[in-house]
Protein backbone atom coordinates (compact mmCIF):
# COMPACT_ATOMS: atom_id res chain seq x y z
CA UNK A 1 0.00 0.00 0.00
CA UNK A 2 2.84 2.11 1.11
CA UNK A 3 5.10 1.19 -1.75
CA UNK A 4 2.45 2.06 -4.12
CA UNK A 5 1.77 5.47 -2.88
CA UNK A 6 5.04 6.39 -3.26
CA UNK A 7 5.88 4.93 -6.36
CA UNK A 8 1.91 7.20 -7.34
CA UNK A 9 3.80 10.12 -5.76
CA UNK A 10 7.28 9.29 -7.72
CA UNK A 11 4.90 9.11 -11.00
CA UNK A 12 3.03 12.92 -9.90
CA UNK A 13 6.61 14.48 -9.54
CA UNK A 14 7.76 13.37 -12.77
CA UNK A 15 4.50 14.12 -14.89
CA UNK A 16 5.23 17.65 -12.96
CA UNK A 17 8.50 17.42 -13.69
CA UNK A 18 8.28 16.53 -17.45
CA UNK A 19 5.37 19.33 -17.71
CA UNK A 20 7.89 21.81 -16.62
CA UNK A 21 10.09 20.80 -19.25
CA UNK A 22 8.01 20.89 -22.17
CA UNK A 23 6.92 24.24 -20.63
CA UNK A 24 10.61 25.81 -21.76
CA UNK A 25 10.02 25.66 -25.42
CA UNK A 26 7.88 28.61 -26.05
CA UNK A 27 5.69 28.87 -28.91
CA UNK A 28 6.53 31.08 -31.51
CA UNK A 29 6.83 35.15 -30.31
CA UNK A 30 6.97 33.59 -26.70
CA UNK A 31 10.73 34.46 -25.47
CA UNK A 32 13.15 32.97 -22.83
CA UNK A 33 13.82 35.80 -20.46
CA UNK A 34 15.40 34.47 -17.35
CA UNK A 35 12.92 34.11 -14.55
CA UNK A 36 9.88 35.35 -15.60
CA UNK A 37 6.40 33.55 -15.02
CA UNK A 38 4.49 32.63 -18.33
CA UNK A 39 1.35 34.29 -16.53
CA UNK A 40 3.33 37.42 -17.59
CA UNK A 41 2.36 36.91 -21.57
CA UNK A 42 5.87 36.93 -22.83
CA UNK A 43 6.34 38.44 -26.27
CA UNK A 44 9.34 39.59 -28.12
CA UNK A 45 7.85 42.61 -29.20
CA UNK A 46 7.42 44.01 -25.47
CA UNK A 47 11.28 43.20 -24.54
CA UNK A 48 12.51 44.83 -27.41
CA UNK A 49 14.10 48.59 -27.83
CA UNK A 50 12.87 50.13 -30.92
CA UNK A 51 15.24 52.46 -32.80
CA UNK A 52 13.61 54.64 -35.28
CA UNK A 53 15.30 55.68 -38.18
CA UNK A 54 13.93 59.06 -40.52
CA UNK A 55 16.26 57.53 -43.95
CA UNK A 56 15.77 61.24 -44.98
CA UNK A 57 18.27 62.43 -42.67
CA UNK A 58 20.22 59.38 -41.28
CA UNK A 59 22.82 58.80 -43.55
CA UNK A 60 23.03 60.11 -47.66
CA UNK A 61 25.39 58.04 -49.88
CA UNK A 62 25.39 59.94 -53.18
CA UNK A 63 25.56 63.38 -51.93
CA UNK A 64 22.21 64.76 -52.85
CA UNK A 65 21.69 65.91 -49.85
CA UNK A 66 19.32 63.61 -48.94
CA UNK A 67 19.76 60.47 -46.90
CA UNK A 68 18.69 57.11 -48.55
CA UNK A 69 18.98 53.18 -48.33
CA UNK A 70 22.49 52.86 -49.23
CA UNK A 71 23.70 55.66 -46.73
CA UNK A 72 21.57 53.06 -43.62
CA UNK A 73 23.25 49.81 -44.70
CA UNK A 74 26.72 52.00 -44.70
CA UNK A 75 25.37 52.46 -40.81
CA UNK A 76 24.25 49.09 -40.10
CA UNK A 77 27.07 48.42 -37.63
CA UNK A 78 26.30 51.57 -35.81
CA UNK A 79 22.78 50.92 -34.95
CA UNK A 80 23.55 47.27 -34.09
CA UNK A 81 26.35 48.41 -31.59
CA UNK A 82 23.14 50.30 -29.80
CA UNK A 83 21.86 47.14 -28.92
CA UNK A 84 18.70 47.69 -30.00
CA UNK A 85 16.25 44.96 -31.09
CA UNK A 86 13.51 46.82 -33.85
CA UNK A 87 14.33 49.70 -36.49
CA UNK A 88 11.40 51.46 -37.55
CA UNK A 89 11.84 52.66 -40.70
CA UNK A 90 9.50 55.87 -41.57
CA UNK A 91 7.98 55.55 -45.10
CA UNK A 92 10.64 54.47 -47.70
CA UNK A 93 7.79 54.29 -50.94
CA UNK A 94 7.54 55.60 -53.92
CA UNK A 95 6.34 59.66 -52.40
CA UNK A 96 5.94 63.04 -54.51
CA UNK A 97 7.06 64.01 -50.82
CA UNK A 98 4.40 66.42 -49.52
CA UNK A 99 4.56 65.04 -46.08
CA UNK A 100 8.15 63.75 -46.41
CA UNK A 101 6.70 59.92 -47.52
CA UNK A 102 3.66 60.02 -45.68
CA UNK A 103 1.86 60.42 -49.00
CA UNK A 104 2.28 57.24 -50.56
CA UNK A 105 2.09 56.82 -54.66
CA UNK A 106 3.38 53.14 -54.94
CA UNK A 107 3.18 50.89 -51.86
CA UNK A 108 5.60 48.34 -53.46
CA UNK A 109 7.96 50.00 -54.88
CA UNK A 110 10.95 52.09 -53.28
CA UNK A 111 11.03 56.41 -53.07
CA UNK A 112 13.43 57.95 -56.03
CA UNK A 113 15.72 59.64 -53.87
CA UNK A 114 15.84 56.48 -51.04
CA UNK A 115 17.67 53.82 -54.15
CA UNK A 116 16.08 50.69 -55.65
CA UNK A 117 14.10 47.33 -53.83
CA UNK A 118 17.30 45.67 -54.40
CA UNK A 119 18.86 48.56 -51.95
CA UNK A 120 16.03 47.90 -49.49
CA UNK A 121 16.73 44.00 -49.89
CA UNK A 122 20.12 44.36 -48.94
CA UNK A 123 19.19 46.50 -46.36
CA UNK A 124 16.93 44.41 -44.29
CA UNK A 125 19.43 41.56 -45.07
CA UNK A 126 22.02 43.26 -43.49
CA UNK A 127 19.92 43.69 -40.45
CA UNK A 128 18.63 40.24 -40.46
CA UNK A 129 22.15 39.32 -40.16
CA UNK A 130 22.56 41.55 -37.08
CA UNK A 131 19.56 40.00 -35.65
CA UNK A 132 17.82 43.43 -35.81
CA UNK A 133 14.12 43.37 -36.97
CA UNK A 134 12.71 45.57 -39.15
CA UNK A 135 8.99 47.65 -38.67
CA UNK A 136 7.42 49.64 -41.24
CA UNK A 137 5.49 52.43 -41.30
CA UNK A 138 2.20 52.23 -43.47
CA UNK A 139 0.46 54.72 -44.01
CA UNK A 140 -3.12 53.55 -45.30
CA UNK A 141 -5.50 55.66 -44.07
CA UNK A 142 -4.44 57.73 -47.34
CA UNK A 143 -2.19 57.72 -50.07
CA UNK A 144 -0.94 60.48 -52.65
CA UNK A 145 -2.41 62.50 -55.36
CA UNK A 146 -0.05 60.82 -57.14
CA UNK A 147 -1.08 57.36 -56.47
CA UNK A 148 -2.50 55.91 -60.07
CA UNK A 149 -5.49 55.26 -58.13
CA UNK A 150 -6.34 58.55 -57.35
CA UNK A 151 -5.52 59.46 -60.77
CA UNK A 152 -7.92 57.20 -62.35
CA UNK A 153 -10.60 57.78 -59.78
CA UNK A 154 -10.45 61.37 -60.63
CA UNK A 155 -10.65 60.52 -64.15
CA UNK A 156 -14.29 59.81 -64.11
CA UNK A 157 -17.12 58.67 -61.69
CA UNK A 158 -17.12 55.31 -63.73
CA UNK A 159 -13.74 54.37 -62.78
CA UNK A 160 -13.02 51.57 -60.99
CA UNK A 161 -11.34 53.40 -58.44
CA UNK A 162 -13.44 55.85 -57.91
CA UNK A 163 -15.07 54.03 -54.94
CA UNK A 164 -11.55 53.57 -53.36
CA UNK A 165 -12.24 57.23 -51.85
CA UNK A 166 -14.49 58.91 -50.19
CA UNK A 167 -16.54 61.52 -52.64
CA UNK A 168 -18.92 64.49 -52.17
CA UNK A 169 -21.12 64.74 -55.43
CA UNK A 170 -21.56 68.38 -56.46
CA UNK A 171 -25.26 68.06 -57.41
CA UNK A 172 -25.71 67.75 -53.39
CA UNK A 173 -24.35 71.36 -53.16
CA UNK A 174 -21.49 71.97 -50.85
CA UNK A 175 -20.26 69.29 -48.79
CA UNK A 176 -20.70 70.10 -45.09
CA UNK A 177 -17.44 71.50 -43.35
CA UNK A 178 -14.83 69.42 -42.23
CA UNK A 179 -11.60 70.84 -40.90
CA UNK A 180 -8.22 69.32 -42.62
CA UNK A 181 -4.73 69.62 -40.71
CA UNK A 182 -2.45 70.13 -43.48
CA UNK A 183 -4.96 72.41 -45.34
CA UNK A 184 -3.94 76.46 -45.07
CA UNK A 185 -7.70 76.77 -46.26
CA UNK A 186 -8.21 74.10 -42.90
CA UNK A 187 -10.94 73.08 -45.28
CA UNK A 188 -11.12 68.88 -46.10
CA UNK A 189 -12.63 69.06 -48.98
CA UNK A 190 -11.56 69.80 -52.60
CA UNK A 191 -13.14 70.06 -55.85
CA UNK A 192 -12.31 67.55 -58.37
CA UNK A 193 -13.78 68.90 -61.84
CA UNK A 194 -14.00 66.24 -64.23
CA UNK A 195 -16.31 64.40 -61.85
CA UNK A 196 -17.47 66.97 -60.54
CA UNK A 197 -17.87 66.07 -57.36
CA UNK A 198 -15.49 66.62 -53.91
CA UNK A 199 -12.99 64.50 -52.54
CA UNK A 200 -11.92 64.20 -48.70
CA UNK A 201 -8.77 64.91 -47.45
CA UNK A 202 -8.16 65.16 -43.61
CA UNK A 203 -4.41 65.75 -43.98
CA UNK A 204 -3.18 68.14 -47.13
CA UNK A 205 -5.13 68.21 -50.62
CA UNK A 206 -2.27 66.04 -51.70
CA UNK A 207 -3.56 63.09 -49.11
CA UNK A 208 -6.44 61.97 -50.12
CA UNK A 209 -8.45 59.68 -47.82
CA UNK A 210 -8.65 56.22 -48.75
CA UNK A 211 -12.51 54.65 -48.52
CA UNK A 212 -12.09 51.85 -46.14
CA UNK A 213 -15.60 50.66 -46.61
CA UNK A 214 -14.71 49.04 -50.02
CA UNK A 215 -14.16 45.71 -49.34
CA UNK A 216 -11.79 45.77 -52.97
CA UNK A 217 -9.74 48.78 -51.48
CA UNK A 218 -8.98 46.84 -48.13
CA UNK A 219 -7.89 43.70 -49.66
CA UNK A 220 -5.74 45.72 -52.24
CA UNK A 221 -3.89 46.96 -48.77
CA UNK A 222 -3.83 44.00 -47.24
CA UNK A 223 -2.09 42.13 -50.36
CA UNK A 224 0.54 44.77 -49.84
CA UNK A 225 1.41 44.15 -46.40
CA UNK A 226 1.43 40.66 -47.41
CA UNK A 227 4.02 41.26 -49.89
CA UNK A 228 6.44 43.31 -47.01
CA UNK A 229 5.64 40.37 -44.73
CA UNK A 230 6.61 37.77 -47.27
CA UNK A 231 10.24 39.66 -48.08
CA UNK A 232 10.72 39.62 -44.29
CA UNK A 233 10.13 42.95 -42.44
CA UNK A 234 8.93 42.02 -38.71
CA UNK A 235 6.18 44.62 -38.63
CA UNK A 236 4.00 47.64 -38.79
CA UNK A 237 3.22 50.87 -37.25
CA UNK A 238 -0.05 51.99 -38.97
CA UNK A 239 -0.08 55.29 -39.50
CA UNK A 240 -3.13 57.81 -38.36
CA UNK A 241 -5.03 54.43 -38.41
CA UNK A 242 -7.87 55.75 -36.07
CA UNK A 243 -8.72 57.82 -38.64
CA UNK A 244 -9.70 54.92 -41.49
CA UNK A 245 -13.41 54.56 -40.85
CA UNK A 246 -15.83 57.25 -41.07
CA UNK A 247 -19.53 57.88 -41.09
CA UNK A 248 -19.77 57.58 -44.35
CA UNK A 249 -23.21 60.67 -44.52
CA UNK A 250 -19.66 62.69 -43.65
CA UNK A 251 -22.43 65.07 -41.68
CA UNK A 252 -21.46 68.47 -40.62
CA UNK A 253 -19.83 68.70 -37.13
CA UNK A 254 -21.81 68.85 -34.32
CA UNK A 255 -22.33 72.16 -32.61
CA UNK A 256 -20.44 70.87 -29.30
CA UNK A 257 -16.84 70.48 -31.61
CA UNK A 258 -14.79 71.84 -29.91
CA UNK A 259 -10.81 71.16 -32.07
CA UNK A 260 -10.28 68.19 -30.41
CA UNK A 261 -10.14 66.67 -33.86
CA UNK A 262 -8.69 63.15 -32.70
CA UNK A 263 -11.96 62.82 -30.67
CA UNK A 264 -14.80 63.71 -33.43
CA UNK A 265 -13.15 62.59 -36.79
CA UNK A 266 -11.32 59.45 -35.22
CA UNK A 267 -12.80 56.06 -34.13
CA UNK A 268 -15.67 55.95 -36.95
CA UNK A 269 -18.22 53.16 -36.85
CA UNK A 270 -15.77 50.10 -38.29
CA UNK A 271 -12.53 50.78 -37.29
CA UNK A 272 -12.42 47.95 -35.50
CA UNK A 273 -14.39 45.73 -37.82
CA UNK A 274 -11.38 46.48 -40.43
CA UNK A 275 -8.59 46.17 -37.38
CA UNK A 276 -10.20 42.87 -36.40
CA UNK A 277 -10.61 41.81 -40.27
CA UNK A 278 -6.81 42.97 -40.97
CA UNK A 279 -5.57 40.70 -37.92
CA UNK A 280 -7.14 37.41 -39.34
CA UNK A 281 -6.00 37.98 -43.23
CA UNK A 282 -2.68 39.88 -42.31
CA UNK A 283 -1.27 39.97 -39.02
CA UNK A 284 -2.50 36.23 -37.37
CA UNK A 285 -0.39 34.49 -39.84
CA UNK A 286 3.14 35.30 -37.76
CA UNK A 287 3.99 36.91 -34.32
CA UNK A 288 4.77 40.51 -35.68
CA UNK A 289 5.22 43.81 -33.80
CA UNK A 290 2.13 46.15 -34.94
CA UNK A 291 1.49 49.37 -33.26
CA UNK A 292 -1.46 51.76 -33.67
CA UNK A 293 -0.67 55.47 -33.97
CA UNK A 294 -4.11 55.74 -31.79
CA UNK A 295 -6.15 58.99 -31.04
CA UNK A 296 -8.47 59.84 -28.42
CA UNK A 297 -9.00 58.47 -24.38
CA UNK A 298 -7.79 55.09 -22.67
CA UNK A 299 -10.72 53.72 -23.33
CA UNK A 300 -10.59 54.26 -27.37
CA UNK A 301 -6.91 53.25 -27.63
CA UNK A 302 -7.29 50.56 -25.28
CA UNK A 303 -9.62 48.57 -27.96
CA UNK A 304 -6.97 48.58 -30.40
CA UNK A 305 -4.35 46.61 -28.19
CA UNK A 306 -7.21 44.50 -25.92
CA UNK A 307 -5.81 41.40 -26.70
CA UNK A 308 -9.16 39.41 -26.50
CA UNK A 309 -10.34 41.60 -29.35
CA UNK A 310 -7.50 40.69 -31.78
CA UNK A 311 -6.27 43.53 -33.25
CA UNK A 312 -2.84 44.95 -32.89
CA UNK A 313 -0.56 44.35 -30.09
CA UNK A 314 1.19 47.74 -29.07
CA UNK A 315 -0.40 51.30 -29.24
CA UNK A 316 1.21 55.10 -28.83
CA UNK A 317 -0.89 57.72 -26.96
CA UNK A 318 -0.94 61.53 -27.28
CA UNK A 319 -1.48 62.39 -24.28
CA UNK A 320 1.48 63.09 -22.28
CA UNK A 321 3.64 64.10 -25.70
CA UNK A 322 0.81 67.23 -26.41
CA UNK A 323 0.98 67.88 -22.64
CA UNK A 324 1.92 71.73 -22.10
CA UNK A 325 0.67 73.58 -25.52
CA UNK A 326 -2.06 76.76 -25.22
CA UNK A 327 -5.30 75.57 -26.21
CA UNK A 328 -6.68 76.53 -29.20
CA UNK A 329 -3.48 76.88 -30.67
CA UNK A 330 -1.14 74.81 -32.74
CA UNK A 331 1.07 73.11 -30.93
CA UNK A 332 2.00 76.85 -28.99
CA UNK A 333 4.16 76.14 -26.06
CA UNK A 334 2.92 77.42 -22.58
CA UNK A 335 5.29 80.28 -21.80
CA UNK A 336 4.58 79.10 -18.37
CA UNK A 337 6.34 75.70 -19.03
CA UNK A 338 3.82 72.55 -18.11
CA UNK A 339 2.73 71.15 -15.12
CA UNK A 340 4.59 68.19 -14.22
CA UNK A 341 2.71 66.48 -11.30
CA UNK A 342 -0.10 66.36 -13.73
CA UNK A 343 2.21 65.48 -16.62
CA UNK A 344 3.18 62.63 -14.46
CA UNK A 345 0.04 61.43 -13.47
CA UNK A 346 -0.86 61.48 -17.34
CA UNK A 347 2.28 58.71 -17.53
CA UNK A 348 0.62 57.14 -14.36
CA UNK A 349 -3.02 56.75 -15.75
CA UNK A 350 -2.19 55.19 -19.05
CA UNK A 351 0.28 52.51 -17.41
CA UNK A 352 -1.61 51.79 -15.02
CA UNK A 353 -4.51 51.13 -17.47
CA UNK A 354 -1.85 48.84 -19.61
CA UNK A 355 -0.90 47.14 -16.71
CA UNK A 356 -4.58 45.68 -16.54
CA UNK A 357 -4.92 45.36 -20.47
CA UNK A 358 -2.49 45.15 -23.71
CA UNK A 359 0.50 46.62 -24.20
CA UNK A 360 1.98 50.16 -24.16
CA UNK A 361 5.02 52.23 -25.81
CA UNK A 362 6.98 55.05 -23.93
CA UNK A 363 8.33 57.87 -26.34
CA UNK A 364 9.58 61.11 -25.86
CA UNK A 365 10.17 61.90 -29.22
CA UNK A 366 9.65 60.54 -33.44
CA UNK A 367 9.17 62.34 -36.61
CA UNK A 368 6.43 64.36 -35.66
CA UNK A 369 8.07 65.92 -32.34
CA UNK A 370 10.61 68.00 -31.63
CA UNK A 371 14.05 66.51 -30.19
CA UNK A 372 13.16 65.74 -26.50
CA UNK A 373 16.01 67.58 -25.12
CA UNK A 374 14.82 70.85 -25.95
CA UNK A 375 11.00 69.92 -25.41
CA UNK A 376 11.45 67.93 -22.18
CA UNK A 377 15.00 68.27 -21.02
CA UNK A 378 17.35 71.21 -21.05
CA UNK A 379 19.48 71.81 -24.61
CA UNK A 380 22.07 74.29 -22.35
CA UNK A 381 25.67 73.10 -22.49
CA UNK A 382 25.55 73.14 -18.97
CA UNK A 383 22.83 70.69 -18.61
CA UNK A 384 22.45 68.94 -22.58
CA UNK A 385 24.68 65.88 -21.32
CA UNK A 386 22.68 65.23 -17.88
CA UNK A 387 19.47 65.66 -19.23
CA UNK A 388 19.92 63.66 -22.23
CA UNK A 389 21.29 60.87 -19.94
CA UNK A 390 18.11 61.66 -17.54
CA UNK A 391 15.23 61.32 -20.26
CA UNK A 392 16.80 58.23 -22.12
CA UNK A 393 16.65 56.68 -18.10
CA UNK A 394 13.23 57.35 -17.90
CA UNK A 395 12.30 55.99 -21.26
CA UNK A 396 13.91 52.68 -20.88
CA UNK A 397 12.72 51.98 -16.89
CA UNK A 398 9.22 52.87 -17.74
CA UNK A 399 6.50 49.96 -18.76
CA UNK A 400 5.77 49.65 -22.07
CA UNK A 401 8.06 49.22 -25.23
CA UNK A 402 10.82 51.97 -25.77
CA UNK A 403 10.40 53.77 -28.92
CA UNK A 404 13.69 55.64 -28.98
CA UNK A 405 14.23 58.41 -31.95
CA UNK A 406 17.29 58.75 -33.84
CA UNK A 407 20.12 61.38 -32.64
CA UNK A 408 18.25 61.17 -29.08
CA UNK A 409 21.12 58.66 -28.25
CA UNK A 410 24.23 61.83 -28.95
CA UNK A 411 21.81 64.51 -27.23
CA UNK A 412 20.89 66.23 -30.76
CA UNK A 413 18.77 69.48 -29.67
CA UNK A 414 16.43 71.52 -31.66
CA UNK A 415 17.98 73.89 -34.23
CA UNK A 416 15.55 76.35 -33.53
CA UNK A 417 15.44 78.27 -37.32
CA UNK A 418 15.01 82.13 -37.24
CA UNK A 419 13.32 81.95 -40.50
CA UNK A 420 10.40 80.34 -42.16
CA UNK A 421 12.81 79.53 -45.09
CA UNK A 422 14.50 77.40 -43.34
CA UNK A 423 11.62 74.68 -42.62
CA UNK A 424 10.15 72.36 -44.95
CA UNK A 425 7.68 70.33 -43.26
CA UNK A 426 3.82 70.82 -44.55
CA UNK A 427 2.36 71.21 -41.32
CA UNK A 428 4.31 74.26 -39.84
CA UNK A 429 4.26 76.15 -43.50
CA UNK A 430 0.11 75.11 -43.51
CA UNK A 431 -0.06 76.97 -39.89
CA UNK A 432 2.15 79.55 -40.84
CA UNK A 433 0.17 80.58 -43.79
CA UNK A 434 -2.81 80.70 -41.39
CA UNK A 435 -1.62 82.87 -38.64
CA UNK A 436 -0.23 85.51 -41.94
CA UNK A 437 -3.57 85.54 -43.57
CA UNK A 438 -5.26 86.18 -40.09
CA UNK A 439 -2.64 88.79 -39.49
CA UNK A 440 -1.66 87.26 -36.84
CA UNK A 441 1.99 87.87 -34.80
CA UNK A 442 4.28 85.95 -36.86
CA UNK A 443 7.39 86.38 -34.76
CA UNK A 444 5.65 84.91 -31.57
CA UNK A 445 4.67 82.10 -34.13
CA UNK A 446 8.30 81.56 -35.19
CA UNK A 447 9.17 81.29 -31.21
CA UNK A 448 7.10 79.02 -30.18
CA UNK A 449 8.17 76.43 -33.17
CA UNK A 450 11.50 76.77 -32.16
CA UNK A 451 10.26 74.17 -29.52
CA UNK A 452 7.60 72.04 -31.09
CA UNK A 453 8.24 72.36 -35.12
CA UNK A 454 8.69 68.52 -36.16
CA UNK A 455 11.69 69.64 -38.48
CA UNK A 456 13.24 70.20 -35.07
CA UNK A 457 13.58 66.83 -35.20
CA UNK A 458 14.25 65.81 -38.94
CA UNK A 459 17.95 67.78 -38.96
CA UNK A 460 20.64 65.49 -40.16
CA UNK A 461 22.50 63.02 -38.10
CA UNK A 462 25.21 64.25 -36.82
CA UNK A 463 28.19 61.39 -37.09
CA UNK A 464 31.37 63.44 -36.95
CA UNK A 465 32.75 67.03 -36.91
CA UNK A 466 33.64 66.68 -40.81
CA UNK A 467 31.80 68.63 -43.68
CA UNK A 468 27.96 68.43 -42.79
CA UNK A 469 28.36 66.50 -39.73
CA UNK A 470 29.65 63.31 -41.92
CA UNK A 471 25.93 62.86 -43.53
CA UNK A 472 26.62 64.33 -46.96
CA UNK A 473 29.06 65.58 -49.71
CA UNK A 474 26.57 67.74 -51.21
CA UNK A 475 26.70 71.26 -50.87
CA UNK A 476 23.20 71.53 -49.49
CA UNK A 477 21.48 69.12 -46.85
CA UNK A 478 17.77 68.78 -47.51
CA UNK A 479 17.70 70.59 -44.01
CA UNK A 480 20.02 72.30 -42.81
CA UNK A 481 22.71 70.77 -40.40
CA UNK A 482 22.55 71.50 -36.66
CA UNK A 483 25.59 73.95 -36.21
CA UNK A 484 26.22 71.69 -33.18
CA UNK A 485 27.48 69.07 -34.65
CA UNK A 486 31.17 70.20 -33.98
CA UNK A 487 30.86 68.94 -30.68
CA UNK A 488 27.87 66.96 -30.73
CA UNK A 489 28.28 63.85 -32.67
CA UNK A 490 28.70 60.21 -32.86
CA UNK A 491 32.47 59.83 -33.54
CA UNK A 492 33.25 61.86 -30.24
CA UNK A 493 30.84 60.08 -28.32
CA UNK A 494 31.90 56.86 -29.15
CA UNK A 495 35.28 56.76 -27.44
CA UNK A 496 34.15 58.85 -24.48
CA UNK A 497 33.27 56.36 -22.04
CA UNK A 498 30.61 58.51 -20.01
CA UNK A 499 28.92 60.02 -23.18
CA UNK A 500 25.45 60.58 -23.82
CA UNK A 501 25.52 57.45 -26.52
CA UNK A 502 27.45 55.20 -24.07
CA UNK A 503 25.32 55.80 -21.14
CA UNK A 504 22.45 54.38 -24.20
CA UNK A 505 24.36 50.98 -25.22
CA UNK A 506 24.81 50.60 -21.14
CA UNK A 507 21.00 51.19 -20.08
CA UNK A 508 20.02 49.72 -23.36
CA UNK A 509 21.62 46.17 -21.98
CA UNK A 510 20.02 46.98 -18.48
CA UNK A 511 16.89 46.86 -19.67
CA UNK A 512 17.56 43.60 -21.49
CA UNK A 513 19.22 41.78 -19.01
CA UNK A 514 16.74 43.21 -16.49
CA UNK A 515 12.74 41.93 -16.27
CA UNK A 516 11.91 43.70 -13.93
CA UNK A 517 11.75 47.04 -16.17
CA UNK A 518 10.42 44.56 -19.33
CA UNK A 519 7.49 43.01 -17.13
CA UNK A 520 7.75 44.32 -13.40
CA UNK A 521 4.48 46.11 -11.93
CA UNK A 522 4.80 49.94 -12.03
CA UNK A 523 4.34 52.16 -9.00
CA UNK A 524 4.20 56.18 -8.52
CA UNK A 525 6.28 57.28 -5.81
CA UNK A 526 5.98 60.55 -4.26
CA UNK A 527 3.34 61.62 -7.09
CA UNK A 528 3.17 65.41 -5.94
CA UNK A 529 7.05 65.81 -5.86
CA UNK A 530 7.10 69.06 -8.47
CA UNK A 531 10.53 67.85 -9.42
CA UNK A 532 11.00 64.31 -9.60
CA UNK A 533 9.26 61.62 -11.66
CA UNK A 534 10.01 58.05 -8.92
CA UNK A 535 8.28 54.73 -9.27
CA UNK A 536 9.38 51.69 -8.30
CA UNK A 537 9.27 48.46 -10.61
CA UNK A 538 8.98 45.36 -8.81
CA UNK A 539 8.89 41.86 -10.31
CA UNK A 540 9.30 38.15 -8.13
CA UNK A 541 9.91 40.12 -5.13
CA UNK A 542 12.45 42.04 -6.13
CA UNK A 543 12.57 45.66 -6.67
CA UNK A 544 13.87 48.77 -8.84
CA UNK A 545 13.49 51.99 -7.47
CA UNK A 546 13.49 54.26 -10.74
CA UNK A 547 14.48 58.49 -9.50
CA UNK A 548 14.73 61.15 -12.25
CA UNK A 549 14.95 64.96 -11.58
CA UNK A 550 13.72 67.00 -14.31
CA UNK A 551 14.81 69.71 -13.26
CA UNK A 552 18.12 72.09 -13.06
CA UNK A 553 18.05 72.26 -9.15
CA UNK A 554 18.66 70.07 -6.30
CA UNK A 555 15.33 68.18 -5.50
CA UNK A 556 14.83 65.68 -2.83
CA UNK A 557 12.46 62.55 -3.08
CA UNK A 558 9.71 61.50 -0.49
CA UNK A 559 10.80 57.78 0.14
CA UNK A 560 8.56 56.93 2.72
CA UNK A 561 7.58 53.27 3.03
CA UNK A 562 10.81 52.30 1.29
CA UNK A 563 14.22 51.23 2.42
CA UNK A 564 16.91 52.84 0.79
CA UNK A 565 19.37 51.45 3.67
CA UNK A 566 20.98 48.96 1.44
CA UNK A 567 20.02 50.51 -1.62
CA UNK A 568 22.40 49.52 -4.93
CA UNK A 569 23.14 51.68 -8.01
CA UNK A 570 21.79 49.84 -11.05
CA UNK A 571 23.11 52.71 -13.26
CA UNK A 572 22.86 56.69 -12.59
CA UNK A 573 23.81 59.35 -14.77
CA UNK A 574 26.33 60.82 -12.39
CA UNK A 575 29.70 60.00 -11.78
CA UNK A 576 29.04 59.33 -7.75
CA UNK A 577 24.71 58.72 -8.17
CA UNK A 578 22.69 59.34 -5.12
CA UNK A 579 21.53 56.52 -2.93
CA UNK A 580 19.83 58.92 -0.06
CA UNK A 581 16.83 60.39 -2.56
CA UNK A 582 18.49 63.56 -2.93
CA UNK A 583 18.93 64.31 -6.79
CA UNK A 584 21.27 66.76 -7.79
CA UNK A 585 20.17 68.45 -11.29
CA UNK A 586 18.85 66.53 -13.80
CA UNK A 587 20.38 63.91 -11.82
CA UNK A 588 18.74 59.48 -12.74
CA UNK A 589 19.29 56.96 -10.69
CA UNK A 590 17.93 53.55 -10.68
CA UNK A 591 18.39 52.04 -7.51
CA UNK A 592 17.68 48.19 -6.16
CA UNK A 593 16.04 48.11 -3.19
C1 LIG B 1 1.06 60.65 -38.97
C2 LIG B 1 2.53 60.75 -39.26
C3 LIG B 1 2.86 62.14 -39.68
C4 LIG B 1 2.10 62.46 -40.92
C5 LIG B 1 0.61 62.21 -40.74
C6 LIG B 1 -0.06 62.13 -42.06
O1 LIG B 1 0.68 61.40 -37.90
O2 LIG B 1 3.26 60.33 -38.15
O3 LIG B 1 4.23 62.32 -39.91
O4 LIG B 1 2.31 63.79 -41.29
O5 LIG B 1 0.35 60.97 -40.11
O6 LIG B 1 0.30 60.96 -42.72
Amino acid sequence: MMKNLIKALACAFMVVLYACNTTTQKPEGQTNTPSVPDSLDKKWWKEAVVYQIYPRSFQDSDGDGIGDLKGIISRLDYVKSLGVDMVWLSPIYSSPNKDNGYDISDYQNIMKEFGTMSDFDMMLKGFKERNVKVFMDMVVNHCSSEHPWFKSACSSRNSPYYNYFHWWPAEKGKPPYRWSIFDEKAYAWEYNKPTNSYYLHYFADAQPDLNWENPALRQEIYKMMRFWLDKGVDGFRLDAIAFCSKDTTLPPLPKEYDGNWGMYYASGPHLHDYMQEMNREVFSKKEIATVAEAMGDVERVMKFVDPARKELNMAYYFEAIDFGYLPKEYKMPDPKGYDFVKWKQIYAKWTDAFAKKGWGTIYLANHDQPRMLTRWGNDSPEFRDMSSKMLTTFIMSMRGTPYYYFGDEIGMSNIKFDKVEDYNDIELLTNYAQVKAKGGDLKRFLNGMKISSRDNGRTPMQWDSTFQAGFSTGSKTWLKVNPNYISVNVQAQDKDPNSILNYFRKIVQLRKSEPILIYGDWKLVDEKNPSVFAYTRSLNGRTLLALMNFKATEAKVNTTGLDLNKAKVRIGNYATPSVNGILKPYEAVILEL
